[in-house]
This record gives structure tokens, C-alpha cells and sequence, in this order.
């Protein structure tokens, strides 16, 4: 589904991605992992094509195309979805009128909402004055509609109470084990996702098949997602520069 080869990247000026190799199979969920400030948001935004992140060498490949230089709406249109981490605050645009723009056929608007219990933000500014899991769950209600087949989710955890950690985990399982088939040119793909955790809570509701370790800009180290999780929470972020992919 999606093939990262010796990707280096650059914003603002600044180099924040080096020879990054990742890859996610068709109806597979990769994690990944690191400290704050390593390039993880940076990896993400280049995938789904935000103008300032610029590709100074390496490959984007999505469904064994090359979209490294495609704009975002083609990106978009194509399959890919990204839940932000801190996405803007789109005043004047309300929720339910962008998620009608993403999605045409959303045909039962209020009961899609009520399934993420946002059916009374639909009249509201999108995330204007939204709390941390309102916003997540906004960010999560458009990703419904527009249906693509690769997920990108940063940090679906962050700045959200427990209590709401387990109706957004929940709602990420149920939308990645959708049998509905996804947006785009092969719309038989399975599901795919690729899931930033820094403290590695998403894994309490998903299933991940592959975990990486970005420091520093690049991978430092992959395996098996839980066995990672481990090794982080006991020596914490600073040995995985140590550790050699495997
Ligand atoms: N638009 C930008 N201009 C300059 N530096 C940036 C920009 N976006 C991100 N960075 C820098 O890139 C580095 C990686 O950031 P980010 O990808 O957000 O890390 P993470 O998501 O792992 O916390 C940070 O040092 C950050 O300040
Ligand atoms: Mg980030």
C-alpha cells in the first residue's frame, strides 16, 4: 500500500527527515514510535503532500505509484486520509457542511455523527473552541466520510482525557476493520494504517502489525510493535538510537 524508500525531506529550511525507509502492506497497521521533536509529524505531513515539507531525495510510493511530487488532492483523491495532530480551526466552515463537501453521499449525516458522538458540533465551527478529544473525534468523523484506504493518525491520543481515549480507540478498530471497500483506484485494497503513538495507549484497542522507532529524523529501529512498547517503557526513548533495524 505504501513504500517509503530513502526518503530526505526538508522545512523550513531545515533537514527533518534522513534516508527514512518504511513500508505498510495492504490491509496492514504499522505504528510508530519516538520522542517529541524526532520527525514523526514531519513523515506524515510529506506523505499526505503539505507544500512546505520539500522532498530533496527519495520515493513516495502509494499503491505501487509514485506520488512523491503529486499536489494533496490527488494524494486525497487516490486514498490516503490523515488525522492531524493539531489540525487548524477552519472558522466560518461548519462541521457537518465539510464533511458533506468530503463525502456527497454521506447519506445519514446525524446518525454517522452520532456513531462519534459529534452530532451536535455539525452546526459549529470546525474545532473552533473544540476540547482535545472533540477535536480527535472531528478529525475522525471527516476520515469516516471520506473513507480512504491508508490512514495516517498522529498521535490519536494526545491531549485527550481516558475516558475518550477508549471511544476514539474503538472507533479507529472499527473503521480499520471495515469490510467496506476504501476510496480510490483499487477500492478492493484492505484497509491500511499508519498510527504515530508516543506513549504507545493506541495499541491498548488495535491491532499493529509492524512498529517502528524514528529518532532523530530517521528509523533507528522496527519489530514487532509490542515488544517495542516494552523495551521504550523500561529504557525509554534514548536507547532505541542504539538499536539497528532489524
Ligand atoms: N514548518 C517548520 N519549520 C521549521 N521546522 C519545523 C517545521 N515543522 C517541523 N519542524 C521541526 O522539525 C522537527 C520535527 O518535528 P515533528 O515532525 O513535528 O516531530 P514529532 O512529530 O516527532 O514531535 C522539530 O524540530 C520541529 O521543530
Ligand atoms: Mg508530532
Amino acid at each position: 500500500m505504501l513504500e517509503i524508500k530513502d526518503l530526505t525531506v526538508e522545512v523550513g529550511g531545515r533537514t527533518v527527515l534522513r534516508d527514512v525507509n518504511l513500508s505498510v502492506m495492504s490491509g496492514y497497521t504499522s505504528v510508530l514510535f519516538g520522542p517529541n521533536g524526532s520527525g514523526k509529524s514531519s513523515l506524515l505531513m510529506t506523505i499526505m503532500g503539505f507544500s512546505e515539507y520539500h522532498v530533496k531525495k527519495g520515493q513516495i510510493l502509494f499503491k505501487g505509484e509514485d506520488i512523491t511530487h503529486l499536489p494533496m488532492y490527488e494524494r486525497a483523491k487516490m486514498g490516503i486520509g490523515i488525522m492531524m495532530q493539531r489540525p487548524p480551526n477552519l472558522v466560518g466552515v461548519k462541521l457537518g457542511d465539510l464533511v458533506r463537501v468530503i463525502e456527497k453521499n454521506t447519506n445519514d449525516l446525524y446518525q454517522l455523527a452520532a456513531s462519534l458522538r459529534m452530532e451536535k458540533f455539525l452546526e459549529r465551527d470546525v474545532n473552533v473552541g473544540f476540547s482535545g478529544g472533540e477535536i480527535k473525534r472531528s478529525e475522525l468523523l471527516q476520515l469516516t466520510a471520506q473513507n480512504p484506504c491508508l490512514y495516517l493518525l498522529d498521535e490519536p491520543e494526545s491531549g485527550v482525557d481516558l475516558e475518550s481515549i477508549e471511544r476514539i480507540g474503538n472507533a479507529i478498530k472499527m473503521l480499520l476493520s471495515g469490510s467496506l471497500g476504501c476510496a480510490g483506484k483499487k477500492s478492493i485494497d484492505g484497509k491500511s494504517a499508519l498510527i504515530i503513538t508516543h506513549t504507545g495507549q493506541i495499541l491498548d484497542y488495535i491491532e499493529a502489525d509492524r512498529g517502528y522507532v524514528m529518532c532523530n529524523g530517521t528509523i533507528s529501529c522496527s519489530g514487532n510493535p509490542r515488544e517495542l512498547l516494552q523495551e521504550i517503557r523500561k529504557r525509554g526513548y534514548e536507547e532505541c538510537v542504539k538499536c539497528k533495524i532489524r
